[in-house]
């Protein structure tokens, strides 16, 4: 067991994050119609292929998060992307889980599915070269919600999802966001975020996971991007670290933040804060899709053989974001 925590640990070494890029053909259709670039098979490879050749790779990025079509394609150079990935010292990952779905009993939450037939799927994508995978739980803030239903259901299926990874030798990373869209006060992010965690990890206890084998990825504590509750940089840092200290088992090795709709920047500067105010054992460093892509995507969308331009945009934002998890960033390094 000791080997994936090892993996975790690899993982998130130095300041090191995760790229996830892993997402479903769904979401990234929507991601490049919104910069007016066909999503086909070819583009969706190109974009990340330039993501995953570039130099920041080797010093920044210690794993990244691929989907079921990307870790089977090859890339320009004939590489296998999992090798391609590998070679530049980072561990390839895979997102397993096929889709957060309507909740039978509580219909406007959502369940996240994927479980039936998972032991298989891993064994394939051990052999494809996967260290380490993702399991996306969702839960909404309103009047009545995240409900006891969906908390429970939710926290159940990460464990059973992360206990088969484990038998297969990965690294579970195991998210469970609470979503940052509606009215609701930061103060609220943080009872249900804390209330959703202990959850998770009262079943991931259940299901026998061994801790020191895991990357926890949860969402920052914000208010409600809907809501008159607005609070500080220095706020969101605090309240995340004392969530988490509350939460979170001390065996866990690293905890790996999504962005969730914050700006880069935002994304980058509360990072950097959570880590200058750090005063627990965990690694605290950054799992982000858009808050690492936004930037990059748009500019590779003007022009999409424009590789070194767009790899220079991808470089900037990750060494950013490497810097935010040792507490080393500041806004005069933006350009
Ligand atoms: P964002 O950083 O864009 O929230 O994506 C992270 C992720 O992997 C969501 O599952």
């Amino acid at each position: 067991m000791s080997e994936l925590n090892n993996i975790a640990l690899k993982i998130l070494e130095n300041g090191k994050g995760i790229l996830a890029a892993d997402e479903s053909t769904g979401t990234m259709t929507k991601r490049l119609d919104g910069v007016n670039v066909p999503s086909t098979p070819e583009n969706r490879l190109l974009f990340r292929e330039t993501l995953f050749s570039a130099s920041s790779m080797t010093e920044c990025i210690g794993g990244v998060i691929l989907y079921d079509e990307t870790i089977k394609q090859v890339s320009s150079k004939k590489n296998k992307i999992p090798e391609l990935i590998s070679e530049t010292g980072a561990c390839p990952g895979i997102k397993v889980d096929t889709g957060a779905k309507v909740l039978a009993g509580s219909p406007d939450e959502k369940i996240t599915e994927g479980l039936d037939g998972l032991r298989e799927r891993l064994k394939e994508y051990f052999k494809l070269g996967a260290k380490f995978t993702k399991w996306r739980g969702v839960y909404s803030i309103t009047k009545n919600f995240p409900s006891r239903l969906s908390i429970q259901s939710n926290a159940h299926a990460l464990a059973r999802y992360s206990s088969l990874v484990q038998e297969c030798n990965m690294v579970p990373i195991v998210e469970p966001e609470v979503l940052m869209d509606g009215e609701h006060s930061a103060k609220e992010c943080y009872e249900k975020t804390s209330e959703v965690i202990k959850k998770c990890f009262e079943e991931l206890i259940l299901h026998k996971v061994d801790l020191r084998g895991i990357i926890l990825k949860p969402n920052m504590i914000l208010a409600g991007n809907k809501s008159e509750d607005k609070i500080s940089n220095e706020e969101v840092a605090k309240l995340t670290l004392k969530c988490l200290k509350n939460s979170v088992p001390s065996e866990v090795p690293g905890i790996a933040f999504l962005s969730g709709g914050q700006s880069e920047i935002e994304a980058t500067e509360n990072l950097n804060l959570i880590n200058k105010h750090n005063d627990t054992n965990f690694i605290m460093s950054y799992s982000y899709g858009r808050a690492l892509q936004q930037s990059a995507l748009k500019f590779w969308s003007k022009d999409i053989k424009n590789i070194e331009g767009t790899q220079k945009v991808f470089n900037h934002r990750a060494k950013m974001n490497t810097l935010a998890a040792q507490g080393k960033w500041s806004k005069d390094l933006e350009i």
